[in-house]
Order: structure tokens, then C-alpha cells, then sequence
């Protein structure tokens, strides 16, 4: 796939309307009091907002959030998003009724240039996620150029992601560009030795980058719940510990491909392993493959701790993608923080992947010790299997 991709920096949109596709989909608090509790994503949105209304655009922003299956749920109004976007520009955004209706599309006339306006949820349209042309040519209606900032969702071919390049000029904004610059410059030409560091609790969710990344990476490292089923596919007894028997045969595949194309692959040797999947469990030290019944792994142990921070110690790249434990229990986050601290002291380019991993750094205070952060979790994880990204593809090639 090509990511050498068009940018605002090579269209004119003085005086245009232009649509910018963010993905505003934020964590919000659960009691529905509408505060967001993570504005990563807003603020990550900001430069290119600010770069477009400083070249005296019109901005039309527009975003999903949540699974509101093409139902108006005001639960998942994009509200909320309007009033810290409005914060953190210091300037007031207009909010739509809708996305395509008559509120959205009177507004979207009025608007000036320097002006921001949000539509409502993209996902409260039928046609979003169908990719309905319909939809997509009634949003790129109101405007004249298309730009994607989206990257956590350019791995959903939809019509605010994808559809609406085939009816307006499209390009990428700074964030995307941002993340194809990090992710796809270690996929595609990393500075060695590249380590790959996988965790997270299921093989068959990692089948793809585990494949994909054997083509490229130096030296693999297996953590979470899935070296589990690498350890029973060995014929290790493996307790209570989450299993997937289907993949067992998978893992071994796997394996043989890391013998075969010379890339080191770390297992676990050793296990924290708990008497309960809870915060105040029993827990105790044991060899990897040697877990009691009634017991479960939920961290990495302290001797696959320094085997796997030694990993990382003179590496050129590291790509992180899932946690090696339950590190929401701080008994059992020990493996995943020490990954992350021998990450903050490596001289390495450190890129971690969205969703757990990105949670996981931030919630331990590395942060701002990595090289880059990226803000798509499925898209990341989508972006390092190798699969073509449709919200990337759809932009105007360079
Ligand atoms: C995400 O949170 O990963 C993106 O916003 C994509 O959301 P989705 O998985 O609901 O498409």
C-alpha cells in the first residue's frame, strides 16, 4: 500500500469549507454526566484544526463515537466533544442537530471561514458504517475539500472514513500523517534490531500482526494471556490460565516460522500466577509451563522481566502492542511496568500501539518517555498485520 499521501499542506483551502474527519470517539464517564475522562483524541485533532483555520478555511469537523448502530442515542451526542473542542481552542464551535439533515446543512452554508463546525455523530446515520454513497455525497455536499485526521478510524471503510474521497478532493491531515510517518517508517524501514513486544490476552487477536511481523522484526517478544497458549501448545501445564485450545497448533506454526526466518522469539520463562482473577489474590512465583490447577498466570515473572528488558536494552526500534499482564491490578502489573521503564530508558525509537498498551503507559506515568504513542487501537494493530487502512487508501496520492 502507498502511504505517500497528499496533506493540507498541498491544497489551497483558503476561503473553502473543508470536512475533517477526527476521531473524536473519547471515553466518557459511565454515569452519563457527559464528562470525558481521556481528550487524547481531541487534542490530538488540534494542530491540523488550528493549521486549517489559520489558512482562512471553513471547518465542517465530523467524527463517530460509540456503536449507536444507526439510532440517535443521546448518550453518544458529539456535545460534549463540541464544549472541550471549544475549550481548547478558545473559540466557540457550532454544534449540529445532525449529521446530513436540515440543521447540519443550514448551518454548514452559514458558516465562515475561521469558524468550526460539528456535526452530530456519524454513526447516528443508517448508511455510516454501510459506506452508503448517499450519505457520503450528501456530506461531501457541504463542503469543498475532504481531510481524513481520523487514524483511529482508517480501518473502518465507512462513508465519513472513506466513501465521501470519491466526491471531493481528499487529503490527510497532520495526525495521520504523524502516525504513517512512526508506524509505517518501523514497518518499513526500521532502524535495527527491531523488537516487537506482543501481549494482550489472545492469540487468535494477534494472529495477523504475529505473521506479519515475522517478516520484519529481529526479535519477537510473547507476553499476556496469550503466551499461555504458547506454553500448553509446548505441552507446559498451563492451570486455570486463560487458553485458547484452537490456536495451540497456530502458536507452534509460529514457532517453526521464527526458526525458519532466523527472528529470535521470546516465551515467558517464569509466571506470576494468582489463586483468583482479582486485585487481592493469592499469588506466587512459578516456572513457565508449570502453572497448578486452580491457579492462573496473570503477570510475567521476574526472570522473564530481565530476559525481556535485556531484549530491549540495545534495540533500535521497539513496537509495543498489548500489556504482559493484568496490569489493572497493580499486584500483577509489575512485567508490563517494567517493560515500559526499560522502554523510557532505551535509546531505542519506541512506538506503542493504541488502546491497552497506550492505556497501560499512561496509567504508569511513561508517557511521555516514548517516541510515539499511537492514538488508533484497532487501526494500529490493523497498520502493523500489514493490512491496507481504507481511510488511507482513499486519500490523493503525492
Ligand atoms: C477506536 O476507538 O478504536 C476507533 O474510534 C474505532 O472505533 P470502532 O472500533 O467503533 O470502529
Amino acid at each position: 500500500m502507498n502511504y505517500n499521501k497528499k496533506t493540507v499542506k498541498d491544497v489551497d483551502v483558503k476561503g473553502k469549507k473543508v470536512l475533517l474527519r477526527c476521531d473524536f470517539n473519547v471515553p466518557m464517564a459511565k454515569d452519563g454526566s457527559g464528562v470525558i475522562t481521556d481528550d487524547k483524541r481531541i487534542r490530538a485533532a488540534l494542530p491540523t484544526i488550528q493549521y486549517l483555520l489559520d489558512q482562512g478555511a471553513a471547518v465542517i469537523a465530523c467524527s463517530h463515537m460509540g456503536k449507536p448502530k444507526g439510532e440517535v442515542k443521546p448518550e453518544l451526542s458529539l456535545k460534549p466533544v463540541a464544549v472541550r473542542l471549544g475549550e481548547l481552542l478558545g473559540r466557540e464551535i457550532v454544534m449540529a442537530a445532525d449529521v446530513v439533515g436540515p440543521d447540519a446543512q443550514a448551518k454548514a452554508a452559514a458558516l465562515q471561514p475561521g469558524q468550526v463546525l460539528l456535526l452530530e455523530n456519524t454513526r447516528f446515520e443508517k448508511g455510516e458504517t454501510k459506506n452508503d454513497p448517499e450519505l457520503a455525497k450528501a456530506m461531501a455536499a457541504m463542503a469543498e475539500v475532504y481531510v481524513s485526521d481520523a487514524f483511529g478510524a482508517v480501518h473502518r471503510a465507512h462513508a465519513s472514513t472513506a466513501g465521501v474521497a470519491d466526491y471531493l478532493p481528499a487529503v490527510s491531515g497532520f495526525l495521520i500523517q504523524k502516525e504513517l510517518d512512526f508506524i509505517g517508517g518501523a514497518l518499513a524501514n526500521p532502524k535495527r534490531p527491531l523488537v516487537a513486544i506482543l501481549g494482550g490476552s489472545k492469540v487468535s487477536s494477534k494472529i495477523g500482526v504475529i505473521n506479519n511481523l515475522l517478516e520484519i522484526a529481529n526479535t519477537i517478544i510473547i507476553g499476556g494471556g496469550m503466551a499461555y497458549t504458547f506454553s500448553a501448545a509446548q505441552g507446559g501445564t498451563v492451570g486455570d490460565s486463560l487458553l485458547e485450545e484452537d490456536w495451540k497448533d497456530y502458536s507452534l506454526e509460529m514457532l517453526q516460522k521464527a526458526k525458519d526466518k532466523g527472528v529470535k522469539l521470546l516465551l515467558p520463562v517464569d509466571t506470576v500466577i494468582a489463586d483468583a482473577f482479582a486485585p487481592d489474590a493469592k499469588s506466587q512465583v512459578v516456572k513457565a509451563g508449570e502453572i497448578p490447577d486452580g491457579w492462573q498466570g496473570l503477570d510475567i515473572g521476574p526472570e522473564t522481566v530481565k530476559l525481556y528488558c535485556d531484549a530491549v536494552a540495545d534495540a533500535g526500534t521497539v513496537i509495543w502492542n498489548g500489556p504482559m499482564g493484568v496490569f489493572e491490578f497493580p499486584a500483577f502489573a509489575k512485567g508490563t511496568e517494567a517493560v515500559a521503564e526499560a522502554l523510557s530508558r532505551t535509546s531505542a525509537i519506541t512506538i506503542i500501539g493504541g488502546g491497552d498498551s497506550a492505556a497501560a503507559v499512561q496509567q504508569l506515568g511513561y508517557a511521555d518517555k516514548m517516541t510515539h504513542i499511537s492514538t488508533g487501537g484497532g487501526a494500529s494493530l490493523e497498520f502493523m498485520e500489514g493490512k491496507e487502512l481504507p481511510g488511507v487508501a482513499c486519500l490523493l496520492d503525492k
